[in-house]
């Protein structure tokens, strides 16, 4: 082995979490309460220890299998020295257990950490990422009110915070309609069932697909961030929070604690693609269960999750608007998991854009789709979660500078997807008789685009009514293509003005047979074909046009487009297609992606039992039958928001003229 893969290898330890149990513990009853108590207890003392101790569960075979050990015992294990480097040592060796169950197993333990963080201090080591929080140059500079450097402070946080979750977590109670549920709700619900994976006897999330003929499921049988989305909120609109719960706190424990892909660690705050919960065997008698992150470096091209935090701060929103439990999102771990994700995307880097800059493929179209730069998938989830963030942020000295680089961002980016991203017949035809070649601060044709780039399809394609978001934008190129995930995320953030949600609903409805035809939804319109497809998709046999992400139909869009038109008040748009989907879903095994232009036939290589299919179809009919819960899931435009892009447009300092001046309209209501 040469040097550099050893140490690979050993880097590996750290994010594969556990700790040992001392002796078996019976299961309970996963819906007792102590139960809950014990399980919450443990994870509380994880995230003290976030990224330093490890997590697993062990299961014997003499006994059922162990829950976590209670806080108490860990807190004596970790209080000596020299039981901690014993169990250093014993962590080491069954590391080498672990190689042989996945490649990736061997890419990341630091070492140098390990010993940092276990053998020099303890648990009286500061937590590095509270470290981090506090030192970082780039967003929050202050200091944290809550002396997060004190681990027992933070404990003794934790431990008052501890009870008040669970006090709250038996209180939560959702009201939803009773309307009795279609054999096809029973079918889908017995289906999302079946595809839960649980963690230490725990439910954590669901697998991507549960097709029980697929001989080669690659990765489709592990539990998928966004994919876990709609599972969530079906679980959340059925009043069942523990499984969110769970999947936030355990991936929370993952966050990019010490990732790398071959000799490089990307940016701390990075949550994982997916997770695989492996079983390890201790000894004769004895496996363990152990969470297995992808950050990518496993992942078909290596592309980066970008939007997996984006998805986790959404959704950690969700829960607590849905059950009413926001000490979930109070708690100092899961305010510092926020705090990682946003300083992850707020950092300074090069860019001349308010928009976040990504590689391609880094978000729903996970391969080379042309989509690197600024697409709008990533600039509306990103402009969701940091509306989410505001929201959440604990209000306090140590979040001020944060808070403030929040907003700053989000008026920033508002204007400028509104301002350059909108296309409708009105603004191609400005584009069509574009000047080139303007040098000045108050250029008409900013991003200097070529009026010959207007694709003659979309000449006859715009309708007179409405408009949308075009994918992505870049020095002199527009991708006129139009995504469907990133205008309806527009729709329900309210990164669009009202006026322009409104037309994105309206073309969808003028362009319905293109864009929903026999399956809803278009993923994106129109394909790639011929040479374009070859030179953009590298000459993916996956994406051929009109297939998979070139141009196929994806239903778990479904609970998207239901929740843009809840929020518009275009329900009769959402039950239409709920409908199309209804007549087909079952009888074809609840596809993940249908092809051709109209989404006639089952993806030719598309999985069956996809479960977030499943369950965008469920989150669409929870959300249609109960508009006053999905109300909770969308946000109104901000006017305080636009005030302040305003009183910057407006801003006599610095330089003599805003290059936004000329482009106010816009953004105003
Ligand atoms: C495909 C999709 C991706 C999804 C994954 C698991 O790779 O492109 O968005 O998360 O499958 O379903």
């Amino acid at each position: 082995m040469n040097p550099c893969c050893r140490v690979l290898f050993i880097r590996r330890i750290n994010s594969l979490l556990w700790v040992s149990p001392p002796k078996c513990h019976q299961y309970r009853n996963l819906n007792s309460s102590k139960t809950h108590l014990d399980f919450y207890q443990n994870r509380q003392f994880l995230k003290i220890q976030r990224g330093i101790s490890g997590f697993r569960c062990v299961i014997d075979s003499n006994c059922a299998g162990f829950r976590m050990p209670s806080m108490g015992w860990i807190r004596s294990r970790v209080s000596t020295e020299v039981s901690i480097q014993r169990e250093v040592s014993r962590i080491l060796g069954v590391a080498s257990n672990m190689r042989q169950y996945s490649t990736s197993v061997e890419t990341r333990v630091n070492e140098n950490n390990f010993e940092r963080i276990y053998v020099q201090g303890g648990i009286s080591v500061k937590p590095p990422v509270v470290e981090r929080i506090d030192g970082d140059e780039n967003v929050a500079k202050e200091e944290d009110g809550n002396n997060t450097n004190n681990p027992r402070a933070v404990e003794d946080k934790i431990d008052g915070l501890n009870e008040g979750i669970l006090e709250n977590l038996n209180d939560v109670e959702v009201s939803v309609s009773n309307k009795e549920e279609s054999n096809l709700e029973k079918e889908a619900w017995r289906l999302l069932r079946s595809a839960v994976v649980s963690y230490c006897g725990s439910p954590v999330g669901t697998v991507a697909a549960n097709d029980p003929g697929d001989k080669l499921p690659l990765n489709y049988d592990q539990v998928f961030i966004r994919d876990f989305v709609p599972s969530a909120l079906a679980f959340l609109l059925k009043g069942e929070g523990e499984i969110v719960r769970n999947f936030l706190l355990h991936t929370l424990q993952l966050q990019s604690w010490e990732k790398t892909v071959d000799c490089y660690s990307p940016g701390q705050g990075l949550m994982p693609a997916s997770f695989k919960v492996r079983t390890v065997a201790l000894d004769e008698n004895k496996v363990e269960e152990v969470l297995d992150p992808d950050f990518g470096e496993s992942a078909i091209g290596r592309v980066a999750p970008v939007d997996s935090g984006l998805w986790w701060i959404i959704m950690l929103r969700a829960y607590g608007k849905i059950t009413g439990d926001y000490s979930l999102q109070e708690r100092v771990d899961v305010q510092t998991g926020i705090k990682l994700i946003m300083n992850l995307c707020l950092a300074d880097g090069f860019d001349m854009f308010p928009s976040l800059l990504v590689t391609d493929g880094s978000c729903m179209i996970d391969r080379r789709m042309g989509i690197h730069g600024h697409p709008l998938e990533i600039q509306a989830l990103f402009y969701t979660a940091l509306r989410c963030s505001r929201e959440m942020l604990s209000s306090n000295e140590g979040s001020k500078s944060l808070v403030r680089a929040i907003n700053n961002r989000l008026s920033a980016l508002s204007f400028h997807i509104r301002e350059y991203y909108w296309v409708d017949m009105k603004k191609i035809n400005e584009i069509y008789r574009y000047k080139t070649e303007e040098y000045s601060l108050d250029a008409i044709n900013k991003f200097n685009i070529y009026p010959e780039q207007i694709p003659p399809w979309l000449m006859e394609w715009i309708p007179e009514d409405g408009g949308y978001l075009i994918g992505n934008l870049q020095p002199a190129h527009m991708d006129f293509r139009f995504f469907m995930l990133g205008n309806l995320w527009s729709v329900v953030s309210s990164l669009g003005t009202p006026k322009q949600n409104e037309g994105i609903l309206n073309l969808i409805e003028a362009k319905w047979d293109d864009l929903v035809g026999h399956m809803p939804l278009k993923i994106c319109f129109p394909a790639l074909e011929n040479e374009t497809w070859r030179i953009i998709t590298g000459s993916d046999p996956k994406n051929t046009p009109w297939s998979y992400h070139n141009g196929g139909s994806w239903p778990t869009l479904l609970w998207q487009f239901t929740l843009a038109c809840i929020k518009m008040r275009r329900t009769e748009l959402a039950s239409k297609a709920v409908a199309l989907a209804e007549k087909r879903l079952s009888a074809d095994r609840w596809p993940e992606y249908y092809d051709t232009p109209s989404g006639k036939f089952i993806g030719k290589q598309s999985r069956l039992f996809q479960t977030w299919t499943i369950a965008g179809y469920l989150t669409s009919k929870m959300l249609l039958a109960n508009p006053e819960l999905a109300s909770l899931l969308f946000w109104e435009e901000d006017y305080e928001l636009l005030e302040i892009c305003i009183c910057a447009l407006n801003s006599k300092g610095g330089r003599k003229k805003c290059s936004r001046g000329a482009a106010r309209s816009q953004i105003l209501v």
